[in-house]
């Protein structure tokens, strides 16, 4: 599949866009400061925190999980068996104690933090796909 330009620009803090690349869904999350200052906090619940599993590209190898911090990218499907998490902006820290946002898997219950890290105790077994990717300028990233 060709390579998909996205213009990121209109983009609130805390919110999601959805493209489709190669027949799957991709996100791509604006994350705010405070969000980003959360993910440290939460590394003792992680399977793999600092991304060092080899399925994300090298960029995405750190607590992030991005190129720019301010945007997480990544292909929106559970690594337990393809299904697709729900974005949970707000209600997160009802269901896991000290997340304040997240995703959740609603086929077996895999959670998964603002950085796509899966925690620990849940079925899928990988933190979320990150696709290849590279910004072109300030407001346009290219994915695939
Ligand atoms: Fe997501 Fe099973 S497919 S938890």
């Amino acid at each position: 599949g060709a390579p998909v330009e996205v213009n990121i620009s209109k983009i609130e803090p805390g919110q999601l866009i959805r493209v489709e690349w190669r027949g799957k869904p991709v996100w791509v999350v604006r994350r705010t400061q405070e969000i980003l200052d959360g993910l440290p906090a939460i590394d003792g619940q992680l399977r793999d925190p600092d991304s060092v599993e080899p399925q994300q590209p090298a960029y995405a190898q750190n607590t992030v999980r991005s190129i720019k911090a301010e945007f997480f990218i990544a292909v929106g499907l559970c690594t337990h068996l393809g299904c697709s998490p729900t974005y949970l902006p707000d209600t997160f820290g009802e269901q896991v104690e000290g997340v304040a946002s997240g995703f959740f898997c609603p086929c077996h219950g895999s959670k998964f933090d603002m950085a796509g890290r899966v925690f620990q105790g849940v079925p899928a077994p990988l933190n979320l796909v990150i696709p290849p990717h590279q910004y072109l300028d300030d407001s346009t990233v290219l994915i695939g």
